[in-house]
């Protein structure tokens, strides 16, 4: 492991859920743990670059020398991407982000007025982070490499290709097997547009490092 394989690069990370209010005391979110994402902002951060890690709400400590940004609701999370994202020359998009939010969150506590009725709630698309952040001009000209991740269940190397083109990033990682949500290890499969290639079951911290080394190897070209 090249401890310095991204000396000069900024890396841009998100993790975690995000948080989408109902109401001012209830919300819907999702079980990822932020795990993988701050291993992966610890480890480029340990490769030499400086690294800027968006974090939906999460209880892990702040990787050392990392710049930490928490946010809680998908858009929060694009305004601080958006914000950092000039600056990064790789984007890794672990953040489990909600599909869709409330369309209207209530100002107020939904009260239950005894009555039996229960609220109806209509849902409105979130944007989708990472397909933004690859279509902008610097993720096109190759300044900014951009990094997926997929959780499929099935049909993993089919799904992750089709998931990396509609994306529209350079590589995807799915990570491989059953829910990896909270747990310490996992298994990774890469699909670039070389073909797909696997970092077989390990701690993710283990899994972190390699990654980084890969993706410093796909962008500066070194081996590490
Ligand atoms: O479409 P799907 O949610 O499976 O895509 C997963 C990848 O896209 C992850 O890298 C995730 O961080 C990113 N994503 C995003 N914004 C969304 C949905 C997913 O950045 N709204």
């Amino acid at each position: 492991f090249a401890p310095k394989s991204l000396l000069g690069q900024h890396v841009l990370v998100t993790a975690g859920p995000t948080f989408e209010a109902i109401d001012p005391v209830r919300g819907i979110t999702n079980l990822s743990s932020g795990k993988m994402g701050f291993a992966i902002a610890r480890a480029a951060r340990e490769a030499g670059a400086e690294v800027t890690l968006v974090a939906g709400p999460v209880h892990l400590p702040t990787p050392r020398g990392v710049r930490r940004i928490d946010v809680d609701s998908a858009r929060n999370m694009l305004a601080a991407v958006d914000g950092s994202a000039k600056e990064a020359t790789i984007f890794i998009a672990t953040a489990a982000v909600a599909d869709w939010r409330p369309a209207n969150a209530a100002e107020h506590k939904i009260k239950k007025d005894g009555s039996g009725e229960v609220p109806q709630m209509q849902f409105v698309e979130n944007p989708d982070i990472l397909a933004g952040v690859a279509r902008s001009p610097r993720a096109q000209s190759g300044e900014l490499y951009c990094v997926g991740f997929a959780a499929e269940s099935e049909n993993l190397e089919a799904n992750a290709q089709a998931k990396r083109v509609r994306k529209g990033v350079p590589l995807l990682v799915a990570n491989i097997g059953p829910s990896t949500f909270g747990k310490d290890d996992n298994a990774l499969l890469l699909v670039d547009d070389e073909g797909v290639s696997q970092l077989p079951h390990a701690s993710k911290r283990l899994l972190a490092q390699q990654l980084v080394a890969e993706i410093a190897r796909r962008v500066t070209g070194m081996s590490a």
